[in-house]
C-alpha cells in the first residue's frame, strides 16, 4: 500500500509538544497519522482532528490493521471536523484542558496523488480541490464562473502569482470555447502563458494558481484565524502550541498571532525548517517552517 503521507518535521515537532505520559494533546490536522500515532507510542492520549472523512478512515484502518504499531489505542479519539471549531470538537470530546496542540497545516500527500481529488497538476482529474467533499463549491465552479477580476485577485493575493491577469485572460478566453473540466486543461493554461511570455522556472507554472484555488476554495487562512484564538483556552498553563506552515501568507498569520498573544510565550526565536536529510527524503517539507509557543 502506499504512504498515505510522510510526516514533516516529526522529531521537531514532537520535542516541541514535549509529551509525557498519560497527558492529552490534539492533533488538529490528523492526515495520515503519524503524528498522532507518534504521541500515543510516547504514552500521551490524542483528540485527531481532520476535514477530510478520507483521513480519519485510513487512520481507523491503520488502527484496526494494528500497522500503527501502538499499544495504547484505546487512547485516541477520531473526529471527522474543521479545526476552526477546535474548542467545540475539544469539549465535546473530553480535551477541554490539553498540554499540547499541534496544527500541520496544507494538504496531505494523499489528498495531492488522488486524481480524483483534483489538487494535482501532475495528474489529470476533475477540476474539485475540495478537502470537505460537503463543501459547495468546487475549483471548476471558480474557474468557469468568475470573472477576470476576481480569478486575477485570487491568483495574485494568494499564489503570488506574476502573471496573474494574463491567466485569468486566457482562461476567460479559453471558457468561451469550452468550460474546464479537468486539472490538466487549467494547468496547460497557466503553462501556456509562462511559454508565450518566455519564463523558466524551476517549478511547475500551475503551481501558484492551483495552491491560490485551493486556499480559496477551502477557506484556509480563515480557518486558520478562526481556529487560533480557541487554542490558548484550550492548553494549560505551560502547554505547548506547535504549529507547522507551508506558505509565507500561513506563517504570517501564526507569528502575528504569537506576537500579539500576551499569554503566550515563543519557544522558536526564528522559525525551524527541515534539515538537508529531510529535504532529500521527502521535497515536499522543502517550504516548511515550524512555530512553536508556550501558555504562560
Ligand atoms: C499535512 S496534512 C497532515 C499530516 C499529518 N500530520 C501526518 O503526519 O500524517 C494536513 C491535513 O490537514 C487537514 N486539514 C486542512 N485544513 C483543515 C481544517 N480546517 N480542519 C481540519 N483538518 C484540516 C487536511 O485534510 C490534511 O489531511
Amino acid at each position: 500500500m502506499k504512504k498515505y503521507h510522510q510526516s514533516v518535521l516529526l522529531k521537531e515537532s514532537i520535542g516541541y509538544l514535549n509529551v509525557k505520559k498519560g497527558e492529552r494533546f490534539i492533533d488538529a490536522t490528523a492526515g495520515g497519522g503519524g503524528h498522532t500515532f507518534e504521541i500515543l507510542r510516547l504514552g500521551g492520549k490524542v483528540l485527531a482532528i481532520d476535514r477530510d472523512p478520507k483521513s480519519i478512515e485510513h487512520i481507523k484502518k491503520k488502527v484496526k490493521s494494528q500497522k500503527s504499531k501502538v499499544k495504547s489505542i484505546e487512547e485516541l479519539v477520531l473526529v471527522v471536523g474543521n479545526f476552526n471549531q477546535v474548542g467545540e470538537i475539544a469539549r465535546k470530546n473530553g480535551f477541554g484542558k490539553v498540554d499540547g496542540i499541534l496544527f500541520d497545516l496544507g494538504v496531505s500527500s494523499y489528498q495531492l496523488e488522488e486524481a480524483q481529488r483534483g489538487f494535482s497538476f501532475q495528474k489529470s482529474g476533475p477540476l474539485d480541490m475540495r478537502m470537505d467533499p460537503k463543501l459547495t463549491i468546487n475549483a471548476a465552479d471558480i474557474v468557469n464562473n468568475f470573472n477576470q477580476r476576481r480569478l486575477n485577485e485570487i491568483f495574485k493575493k494568494f499564489g503570488q502569482e506574476k502573471f496573474s491577469w494574463p491567466i485569468a485572460n486566457a482562461i476567460i478566453r479559453a471558457r468561451q470555447i469550452k468550460s474546464f473540466e479537468t486539472t490538466e486543461e487549467l494547468a496547460n493554461v497557466a503553462r501556456e502563458v509562462y511559454r508565450k511570455f518566455k519564463v523558466q522556472t524551476n517549478i511547475d507554472p500551475a503551481t501558484k494558481v492551483f495552491q491560490s484555488l485551493r486556499i480559496v476554495i477551502n477557506s484556509e487562512l480563515l480557518n486558520l484565524e478562526e481556529a487560533l484564538p480557541q487554542t490558548v483556552n484550550l492548553l494549560k498553563n505551560n502547554g505547548r502550541l506547535v504549529i507547522i506552515s507551508f506558505h509565507s501568507l500561513e506563517d504570517a498569520i501564526v507569528k502575528r498571532f504569537f506576537k500579539e498573544n500576551k499569554k503566550l510565550k515563543v519557544l522558536t526565536k526564528s522559525p525551524i525548517g527541515p534539515e538537508n536529510w529531510e529535504i532529500l527524503q521527502n521535497p515536499r517539507s522543502r517550504s516548511a517552517k515550524l512555530r512553536a509557543a508556550q501558555k504562560i
